[in-house]
């Protein structure tokens, strides 16, 4: 049966919502991946992989498209070494970046502080900083190698206030920790959720994941989808799979 107006209405909503991870090694297959999904307003994650690959002139094209661009390199060095990337990165017009909380406060308010300021210098819009808590693929293991006892949530907790009171627009956690977050610091901290999967579907190297359905249930503002869509064989009709069984009543 095709899906009814307000279905429909419910889907495009929830696209504005999502994330694409560009974890592919090319500009020529990061615009294929964008062909295959024109005219969905999804987010564009640009991370590490297509970073290093493509270099900034990939963020550009897209930003130069109209995209809105999340540029995810996790920026974690000495505050003024921070400050600096944060500056770069806003000159490219990105619509949000990351950090990492285990950076520490004064690594985060730099951030903040170099946008603020170069917003107010060069009139550029301020993008959004959103800090990385504990990684998705993380588990209580990982974080006691590190020599990290507390457990994920409470881990993700105590980065998330710290991620608010050093002037963070929101966190990077799983979705398993978005309610708490919400209730702890407040709804309209933002929280960006990977690790996303259909039912049943493989977790890869994630450990913390959830479905579309239940990371919006628990109050996630954006979720990331990368291997369910880029592995799939069709990536248009796997994203509106997942588009339609997350928007569903
Ligand atoms: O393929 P998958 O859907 O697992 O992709 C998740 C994406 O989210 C990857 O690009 C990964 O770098 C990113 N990410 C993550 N966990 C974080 C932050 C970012 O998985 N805490």
């Amino acid at each position: 049966m095709p899906p009814t107006t307000s279905q429909a209405a419910a889907a495009d909503d929830l696209a504005s919502k999502i994330m694409i991870a560009l974890d592919v090694s090319s500009a020529d297959e990061a615009r294929r991946v964008a062909g295959e999904l024109a005219g969905y307003n999804v987010i564009y994650k640009i991370g590490l992989q297509l970073f290093s690959s493509a270099g900034h002139a990939i963020v550009e094209e897209f930003v130069g498209n109209g995209h809105r661009v999340f540029l995810d390199l996790k920026f974690h060095d000495i505050p003024n070494t921070v400050a600096q990337a944060s500056i770069a990165a806003s000159r490219l017009g990105v619509w949000m970046f990351n950090v990492h909380a285990l950076g520490g406060g004064a690594m985060l308010r730099a951030a903040r502080y170099a946008v603020d300021n170069e917003q107010a210098v060069n009139g550029t819009k301020r993008p959004l900083i959103v800090a990385v808590t504990v990684l998705t693929s993380s588990a209580e293991d990982t974080l006691n190698e590190i020599g990290i006892t507390s457990d994920p949530k409470a881990q993700v907790l105590r980065l998330a206030i710290l991620a608010k009171s050093s002037g963070m627009d929101g966190v990077v956690a799983s979705a398993h920790e978005v309610p708490l977050i919400k209730s702890e610091i407040g709804a309209d901290f933002l929280t960006i959720t990977p690790g996303i999967r259909p039912k049943a579907a493989t977790k890869d190297d994630q450990e913390r994941v959830m479905t579309v359905k239940d990371a919006l249930a628990n109050g996630s503002d954006f979720l990331v989808i990368g291997r369910p869509v880029l592995e799939a064989e069709d990536r248009r009709s796997a994203f509106e799979s997942m588009l339609n069984a997350g928007a569903a009543e």
